[in-house]
């Protein structure tokens, strides 16, 4: 069609309610230009087609010369905003769209920036949807997006357009909500701020947020997003595109899983069993502590189990257990647990819901198969646990986005009287009073590294926030836990540095050749500052 070639060659087109990933209505008229194609009936001459056409709907053809600005497609462009603000209430000061809405953009682009409506405007009600999406119906402009998602995308049809001319809206049936796996992808598609997330709902002014691309950090899907922030604080998550993942779409558990990443009971400081880790002042003689004590634990051990984290990313998972085979050769590696919910969805407009819940199982197995041909998977390494006398202390990293330890395997923990633990973990859980040593790991939103999905993709991704407190990424960890070891200076951790290692020590040269980088070009830093007056 012309507006997508328009749009391939970052030609801008006025456009509502086309949307790449929907079919195409050509309702909202606002995308309409003057096309000049070749006549085959008169030599091929150049002639103007009469009606101005939907650029949305007619297809592209060679030799034709298309008019976005040329009197009549501006007269057009005026009269359709026109029409659209007649019943619009205006109210972009109390809008969480502003500062991001298609009708503000146009409006200023191409309105005529002063109402000629004197009437009494239409008011419509604010209505609940569902379990996160809003609608304020009177700034629609019933480009139907959002239906056409819910009947191609989802094919839950939960939406739907309601009453003729002047008062239709958008609704639900009666008892039926908004409510399906994806359903929070219609605020994002809604031009306009008439369908709004209830989380996101007058928490900040959109022009504050800064976005940094990542992946998704919770699931197997590797879904492509950026990570909304401001001052050390997400606000929200939202798709990234990526045609060969996630295309325009991601599941509501990956746009709202963030949530522990601020969790109130987050570990923040390293602790050591029966000392007080606030009884000293400062956090870097904490740190000093745990790693002289993880250190004397582990020269100590007869034999080692270490549990790496599917949540975890490759370059965490390297440094670990380059770090632990420094202590012991014959290290028993193991992953942890792999959550699943259920089985995989795919919708009928092609997106896949993975049951799988955690993004890097793959990868963590990938490097530690580096290290070690017999790498268990948690069932395995529980039964190992439960008949095994000889592993006396364990290194153990969770950073799940919930408690995860489960009392199998606390039991199991329990075989070997005197095991010490080491724990690195986000959140505390049943484990955290049962270890000699607990250092606070960072989420993957606050560091950088490369997650492997389901489909073997491996794809890198940046830190959106610097780490909560005093956290750190397990990577940092074990840079300086080998550092501690060695009396050497600490290497401070960097991605890249620790992928080219991988390629070149351990002939995981992938890391290097296959990672799919996150676009640097596109972090988009605020133009705006907040001042506190
Ligand atoms: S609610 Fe938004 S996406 Fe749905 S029809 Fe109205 S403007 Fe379009
Ligand atoms: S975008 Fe073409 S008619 Fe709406």
């Amino acid at each position: 069609m012309i507006l997508q070639v328009a749009l391939d060659h970052e030609i801008e087109i006025p456009h509502y309610c086309y949307h790449p990933g929907l079919s195409i209505v050509a309702n909202c008229r606002i995308c309409l230009a003057e096309v000049w194609a070749p006549n085959p009936r008169n030599d091929n001459k150049l002639e103007p087609i009469p009606k101005l056409l939907p650029t949305c709907q007619a297809t592209a053809g060679e030799g034709q010369v298309v008019y976005t600005d040329s009197p009549k497609a501006i007269a057009n462009q005026k009269a359709v905003m026109e029409y659209l603000l007649i019943n619009h209430p205006v109210d972009c000061p109390v809008c969480d769209q502003a500062g991001e809405c298609y009708l503000q953009d146009y409006a200023y682009q191409y309105g005529r920036g002063v109402s000629r409506f004197h009437e009494q405007k239409i008011k419509q009600l604010k209505k609940d949807l569902g379990p996160h999406v809003l609608l304020y119906a009177d700034r629609c402009i019933m480009c139907t997006r959002c239906v056409r998602f819910t009947q191609e995308v989802t094919g839950t049809s939960e939406l739907l357009v309601q009453g003729r001319g002047a008062t239709e809206q958008i609704d639900v049936f009666p008892g039926i909500a908004l409510d399906n796996e994806l359903s929070a992808n219609v605020i994002d598609i809604c031009p306009v701020g008439a369908l709004l997330d209830k989380d996101f709902l007058f928490q900040q002014r959109v022009w504050y947020l800064k976005r940094t691309p990542s992946i998704d950090g919770l699931t197997s899907s590797g879904d492509n997003i950026w990570i909304e922030h401001n001052q050390g604080k997400i606000y929200r998550l939202r798709p990234r595109t990526n045609m060969d993942v996630n295309t325009w779409w991601i599941t509501d558990e990956v746009r709202y899983g963030w949530k522990f990443v601020h969790d109130e009971n987050r570990l923040t400081l390293p602790a050591i069993r029966g000392e007080d880790p606030y009884e000293r002042t400062e956090a870097p003689l904490a740190y000093e502590s745990a790693y002289a004590k993880t250190n004397e634990l582990l020269d100590a051990a007869k034999h080692i189990a270490v549990v790496i984290s599917p949540m975890l990313t490759c370059e965490d998972a390297y440094l670990l257990a380059r770090y632990v085979l420094e202590h012991d050769a014959e290290v028993t590696l193991s992953i942890g647990p792999v959550p699943r919910h259920g089985k995989d969805k795919t919708f009928p407009g092609g997106f896949t819901l993975y049951a799988e819940k955690a993004p890097n199982a793959r990868g963590v197995r990938r490097v530690l198969e580096k290290f070690s041909a017999n790498v268990l998977d948690y069932e395995a390494f529980l039964g190992r646990l439960r008949s095994n006398k000889g592993i006396d202390t364990l290194l153990i990293t969770g950073n799940y986005a919930s408690d995860w330890v489960t009392e199998d395997f606390i039991k199991a923990l329990g075989k070997g009287a005197d095991r010490a633990v080491i724990l690195i973990d986000t959140l505390p859980t049943a484990l955290t009073d049962r270890t000699a040593v607990v250092i606070p790991g960072a989420t993957w939103a606050e560091k950088t590294g490369t997650f492997e999905n389901v489909n073997n993709r491996l794809q890198a991704f940046d830190r959106a926030i610097k780490p909560i407190d005093y956290c750190k990424s397990e990577a940092q960890i074990a840079l300086d836990l080998e550092a501690d070891r060695t009396g050497e200076a600490p290497a401070v951790y960097d991605a890249k540095q620790t992928r080219r290692t991988m390629a070149d020590v351990h002939a995981l040269s992938e890391f290097v050749n296959d990672v799919h980088l996150p676009p640097e070009a596109q972090t988009v830093e605020s133009d705006m500052e907040l001042v506190e007056l």
